[in-house]
């Protein structure tokens, strides 16, 4: 029997109001699921698992969904998001099967047609029947969730998305939620602690648009969260980081049982090391000691 949780809307205006952000984290298989689901559920906080289109192949659409719905029923305020989908098709497909979010990023594309893609997502939403909150990407700040030697090409961190052309994409598109770039990038300098955030920015862009920012790359940002929350940022995403850990957590588990063959007593250090990492991240979000 579902329990009465609130929408994901309501718990993004909540966060935002309270000067918290609510935690997305990417997952491409279950053991991160369960250990982003574990954390949340310790901490008693809503949280939104994110799958980018690679990540939603390996995982599958329908299986993902599923998941998410289980929890549901469980009363536990998890939620799906369409994380980086860069077609109104891809979108569209995320749309119909249930999702509760979806990222229509056309930040590679020109202004215009990051527009033009981003109003037909927002239309097709409103008029799917369910409250589907869309959220549009202005600003490219590379593409992937992986150990960086640099800055990821293309990606110009003197050139950040301004206040004024924020607002016009909003007033354009009408999405719901912002990801703009200001200095992050996605993905994570080799050392573990990437260019700091331009929080005057962020401030400047969340006085213009008015609605949730999300802040994305949040993997090597760690000493600006607090900041960059308090200045507009309602939603953070973290994916690199918790790959590490689970690619951490399984190469040590494999050295030190290597006659182990069932996987659940291999892959559970992994599970674990997830949990760890999102109630780190969970608790800079909340203002939690
Ligand atoms: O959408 C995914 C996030 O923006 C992840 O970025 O890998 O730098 O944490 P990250
Ligand atoms: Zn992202």
């Amino acid at each position: 029997m579902e329990q009465k949780i609130k929408t994901l809307r309501e718990y993004i205006e909540e966060a935002k109001t309270q000067g918290r952000a609510v935690g997305h984290f990417n997952i491409s298989n279950l053991e991160a699921f369960h250990g982003i689901v574990n954390a949340a559920t310790k901490l008693n906080l809503p949280v939104i698992i994110g799958v980018s289109e690679g990540e939603e192949a390996f995982v599958g659409r329908d299986e993902i969904f599923a998941l998410v719905k289980a929890m549901k029923e469980q009363g536990k305020p998890v939620f799906l998001n369409a994380d980086h989908h860069y077609t109104f098709d891809s979108v569209k497909a995320c749309i119909d099967r249930g999702f509760d979010s979806v990222i229509v990023d056309g930040a590679a594309l020109s202004f215009e047609e990051n527009v033009a893609l981003a109003k037909k997502c927002v239309e097709y939403a409103r008029n799917c029947g369910r409250d589907v909150v869309v959220e549009g990407e202005l600003g490219y700040i590379g593409q992937s969730s992986k150990i960086l030697e640099g800055v990821p090409e293309g990606v110009l961190l003197d050139s950040l998305t301004t206040a004024k052309d924020a607002k016009r994409f909003v007033e354009e598109t009408g999405v719901d939620m912002l990801a703009p770039a200001v200095g992050n990038i996605h993905g994570m300098f080799k050392g573990g602690v990437d260019p700091r955030l331009n929080i005057e920015r962020i401030k400047e862009i969340s006085d213009a648009v008015g609605i949730p920012l999300v802040l994305h790359g949040g993997s090597g940002n760690e000493a600006d969260f607090a900041e960059a929350i308090k200045a507009g940022m309602a939603i953070v995403h973290i994916n690199t980081e918790i790959r590490v850990a689970y690619k951490e957590a399984l190469e040590e588990s494999l050295e030190a049982h290597p006659e182990e063959v069932a996987p659940y007593k291999i892959l559970k250090p992994t599970v674990e090391a997830v949990e760890e990492k999102v109630i780190e991240k969970l608790k800079l979000f909340n203002n939690i000691d």
